[in-house]
C-alpha cells in the first residue's frame, strides 16, 4: 500500500506537518502525492490547519481501501495491485509471477477485455458490476495434486459467499458454484511446475456480484448475487472474506493435504453421490455414471453403468437434469 495513504485515517484528519515528518518531503511533495493518489480514485478531505483525512468510498478495490479491511496474515499482505481494465487478471498474475512477485499477491481490477475461462472459453463481466480477481500462490504441492487448489479455491469462496450474503452455494465438481441451479461464480486455476514441484499457481476467481443482465446465450444458467438477493452487494466485503477462507483452506492445504479440507468440500458438494453425464475435455462422447468418491489428488471417482469405477482428472460433469 502506499506510505501516504497508509498514513491517512478514515475516521481523523492528519496534519500535513506530521505528513512531511513520517515521509521526510517538503509540504509541496506531500500536496502532488496527494493529488496523485486523488487522481487514482481516492477521496482525501483536506480541512485547512487539521490537515487530511481519506473518506469511504464503499466497494472501490483500490489497494488502500481493501488493505484496511484484511484480515488476514500472509495472503494479500505482500502486494495488493489494482487496474480499472485489464485483459486478465489471471494473465496479469502470472506475468507478476514471472517477475519474481512473492507469494500472496492479489491482482484486482472492474473491467476485463479478454476474461479466461475454463476449456479456452471466454469469461464475460459487465464493468464494475463483479468480482473478477486473481491470487498467486506458491504452495509446496506436487503437480499432481494441483487440482487440489481448484477445489481449496471453490470452498473459500462459497463459505466467503456464506458469509457475506447468508446463501450456500453449492459446489459442482471441479469448481463451479451454483445457486438455484445456475452458476454464480468461476475459477480458471493456471500453474506452472517442474517435473516435481509447483512453482506458481494463479487462482482466477470471477464471482458475479451486482450484474443483472446476461447475453442471451447464458440467461437460462447464469445468475448473481443481487438477482438472487434482490439487493447490491460490497464486492469489497466479498474479496477480503474470500481472501480470509483461501488463506485457511491453502494453509490447511499444505499441511495436512487434500484430507484437510475434503469433509467440508464434500459437504457442499453438489456432485458427489449423483446420476452425472460426464462430457470428456477430449471431444469423446459424453456418458452416464454415478459420482461416487473424490481422491486425495481431488480427482473424481465414478463407478459406470458396467461397474467398472475411472478415476476422472478434468470433464464436463453436470447432475443429471442440471447444467
Ligand atoms: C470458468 O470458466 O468457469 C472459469 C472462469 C474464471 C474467471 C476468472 S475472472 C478473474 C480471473 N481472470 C480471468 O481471466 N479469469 C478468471
Amino acid at each position: 500500500m502506499d506510505e501516504l495513504i497508509g498514513l491517512m485515517s478514515e475516521k481523523d484528519y492528519i496534519s500535513g506537518e506530521k505528513l512531511c515528518q513520517s515521509l521526510q518531503l517538503t509540504r509541496g511533495a506531500v500536496w502532488k502525492r496527494i493529488q496523485k493518489l486523488r487522481a487514482q480514485g481516492y477521496v482525501i478531505v483536506s480541512a485547512g490547519k487539521r490537515g487530511y483525512m481519506l473518506s469511504p468510498v464503499p466497494d472501490s478495490l483500490l489497494p488502500g481501501y481493501v488493505a484496511r479491511e484484511l484480515t488476514t496474515g500472509w495472503l494479500g499482505r505482500g502486494e495488493i495491485c489494482y487496474q480499472p481494465t485489464v485483459g486478465s487478471t489471471n494473465a496479469w498474475c502470472k506475468e507478476m509471477a514471472r517477475e519474481g512477485a512473492r507469494c500472496g499477491t492479489v491482482c484486482l481490477c472492474d473491467e476485463q477485455t479478454m476474461g479466461r475461462g475454463r476449456l479456452g472459453r471466454v469469461w464475460d463481466a459487465q464493468k464494475g458490476q463483479n468480482l473478477l480477481m486473481s491470487v498467486l500462490l506458491r504452495p509446496k504441492l506436487t503437480p499432481e495434486s494441483a487440482q487440489t487448489v481448484t477445489l481449496a479455491a471453490a470452498l473459500a469462496t462459497a463459505l466467503a459467499i456464506d458469509e457475506v450474503t447468508g446463501l450456500s452455494p453449492k459446489i459442482k465438481w471441479p469448481n463451479d458454484l451454483l445457486c438455484e441451479g445456475k452458476k454464480l461464480t468461476g475459477i480458471l486455476v493456471e500453474m506452472s511446475a517442474d517435473m516435481d514441484r509447483l512453482l506458481s499457481v494463479v487462482v482466477g476467481i470471477g464471482v458475479n456480484v451486482n450484474q443483472t443482465a446476461f447475453p442471451e446465450e447464458l440467461q437460462a444458467t447464469a445468475t448473481s448475487l443481487k438477482l438472487l438477493l434482490g439487493h447490491d452487494v460490497s464486492r469489497r466485503s466479498l474479496m477480503v472474506s474470500v481472501l480470509k477462507h483461501l488463506e485457511r483452506t491453502i494453509t490447511a492445504l499444505t499441511q495436512g493435504g487434500f484430507a484437510a479440507i475434503a469433509k467440508e468440500y464434500e459437504r457442499l458438494s453438489l456432485t458427489l453421490h449423483q446420476d452425472v453425464t460426464i462430457k470428456p475435455v477430449s471431444g469423446e462422447a459424453p456418458y452416464e455414471a454415478k459420482a461416487l468418491s473424490l481422491d486425495d489428488t481431488g480427482a473424481l471417482i465414478i463407478g459406470l453403468q458396467n461397474g467398472q469405477t475411472r478415476r476422472v482428472i478434468s470433464a464436463e460433469v453436470s447432475v443429471r437434469g442440471g447444467i
